[in-house]
């Protein structure tokens, strides 16, 4: 429903010209295939700005589909901004996706920007009921209603309003982008899984190049494409960005007739990315092996203490340098780094925005705060206490019973889920034959996690700026799996934006103006 938008006129002029059977031609953007739309988009500053836009809607971005309903993309294209004529053909791109949980992500059925609708429209798919591990015991279908996340990527601002960042960059003057991207549960009638890794990856690549190769028939500068996403969409947006133009996608690419141009991109954003998923696991227990489960239960202990020294283990092999000037990441010292450079900052940042009366409220109930000189300070531990019950059992991705929503992501054929951890397949409830990971899983990792690009062996086409986000009650992974994207990138020399919400939790998007406005400046 978009309560709103008016429609006037279209002119689709998609004659059937395309001659020759090159898969290229299939993939000719049609800059006459549009209806115009209008719509009333409120800015983060509360202002309402009417914007006439070109929607462009559910183009097929490959020329060898598996599921077209997946696999297209919506673009708008801002005329017009409170009645005076915009030129959009040097715009920056913002190529929003709306995945939530790995779960397939339509834009087929969106009626304009951002899903349609006046305000940001919320997405079909809840992300965290759909990540749940409840999720994934369940049968898996292709078409029940609600499992698919669409038109919306599921942020809320601090006054739990939903943000829409594709209709705030369009009243920005911004192109927009849409794409749609297969998901972890799709099955086709054969009973094959056909959306598990690294489908959403290379569908989200393979429309990045559908966008370049169209450069001067879809308005907008194709060497400013940011890319944006939100939780398993912000692991993506992280993965699109490192991975720019990596051959190891060239095989997958293929298969699906991409178009033949670069994927890489310019700049990414990333809302609690959920990422690094193979070390994921134990990042999370050194973060929350503490905290009790909503149940008030500790999860095994002993399984805890095994995954935190992997992650002490793996911290130890990245090698990466802190922000703000902070030497070496390791187990022994992130919390402290977390603190200052992070979550002290972000306490800040919030008790100074209140008024004096609400700010001495808040201090009063949250005691373990020490305001002094107009800064907040706090121990890890009482952080810890201060954010209560943990989200997960243990471990949290790679279950033994294989319940997880990423143990499906790495399903493969008509295998549901499997494990794709040493420590998961060796501790496998299910009763597999082998308790190894399936041999096919180091390449696929490898295809979904953006760190290998950014350590070790850097990706020189990857993104060079970044804008990262995270909620400081977010217990859907460890707190260092952003820190580590972040310094991994500034390791490099990137420039890096990296902020935490004070008491905001998953998939939340605090300073949306901020990041419209960042693009602006690394755009110019
Ligand atoms: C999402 C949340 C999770 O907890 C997870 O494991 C994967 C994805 C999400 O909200 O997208």
């Amino acid at each position: 429903a978009s309560s709103g938008s008016s429609a006037s006129g279209s002119s689709g002029s998609s004659s059937g010209s395309s001659s020759g059977s090159s898969s290229s031609h299939a993939l000719v953007f049609d800059k006459d295939a549009y209806s115009t739309l209008t719509t009333t988009i409120t800015d983060a500053d509360g202002a309402d700005h009417e914007v006439e836009y070109r929607f462009y809607k559910a183009i097929t971005y490959v020329a060898k589909p598996v599921d077209e309903k997946y696999q297209s993309l919506n673009v708008s294209v801002p005329v017009k901004i409170d009645g005076t004529a915009v030129d959009a053909t040097h715009a920056p791109v913002l190529f929003a996706n709306s995945v939530g949980g790995y779960m397939p992500s339509s834009v087929a059925d969106a009626t304009g920007v951002g899903g349609g609708g006046t305000t940001g429209a919320p997405g079909g798919g809840a992300p965290n009921a759909s990540a749940s591990p409840s999720a994934s015991t369940s049968p898996a279908s292709t078409s029940a209603a609600g499992e698919v996340a669409s038109g919306g990527n599921g942020m809320v601002n601090a006054q739990g309003a939903m943000v829409s960042l594709p209709k705030l960059a369009l009243a920005a003057g911004y192109v927009v982008v849409e794409p749609g991207a297969r998901g972890r549960t799709l099955k086709n009638s054969a009973g094959e899984y056909y959306g598990v890794a690294p489908a959403a990856i290379v569908d989200l690549k393979a429309a990045v190049r559908y966008v370049r190769f169209n450069e001067g028939r879809i308005p907008g500068n194709v060497d400013r494409i940011v890319s944006s996403g939100t939780s398993a969409g912000g692991a993506l947006s992280s993965l699109l960005g490192a991975s720019g133009d990596s051959p190891l996608y060239d095989r997958h690419l293929k298969a699906i007739g991409a178009a033949d141009a670069s994927d890489a991109i310019f700049a990414t954003g990333a809302w609690c990315p959920i990422t690094d998923l193979e070390h994921a696991d134990g990042a999370y227990e050194w973060n929350w092996g503490s905290n009790a489960t909503s149940s008030g239960a500790k999860v095994d202990q002993t399984v805890s203490k095994e995954l935190q020294s992997q992650f002490a283990e793996y911290q130890a092999s990245l090698k990466l340098r802190g922000l703000g000037g902070f030497g070496t990441l390791t187990a022994r010292n992130y919390d402290e780094y977390l603190v200052k450079q992070y979550l002290e900052p972000s306490a800040t940042r919030y008790l100074t925005a209140l008024s004096k009366a609400d700010r001495e409220s808040y201090l009063a109930s949250n005691t373990f705060i020490t305001w002094s000189g107009g800064k907040a300070a706090f121990s890890w531990a009482d952080f810890l206490t201060h954010v209560g019950a943990r989200k997960k059992a243990a471990p949290s991705f790679d279950a033994f019973d294989l319940s997880t929503g990423e143990n499906n992501l790495f399903g493969l054929g008509t295998t549901q889920a499997r494990h794709f951890t040493a420590y998961g397949a060796q501790n496998d409830t299910t009763g597999l034959n082998s308790k190894r990971v399936p041999s096919d899983i180091p390449d696929t990792l490898r295809l979904m996690n953006p760190m290998p690009f950014l350590v070790a062996k850097p990706n020189p086409h990857r993104t060079k700026h970044w804008w990262i986000r995270l909620g400081t009650n977010d217990s859907d992974t460890s707190h260092t799996v952003s820190a580590n994207l972040a310094a991994a990138a500034h390791t490099l020399g990137d420039d890096v934006s990296h902020l935490y919400y004070w008491d905001e939790g998953h998939g939340a998007n605090s300073d949306p103006g901020d990041f419209i406005e960042w693009i602006a400046g690394i755009s110019g």
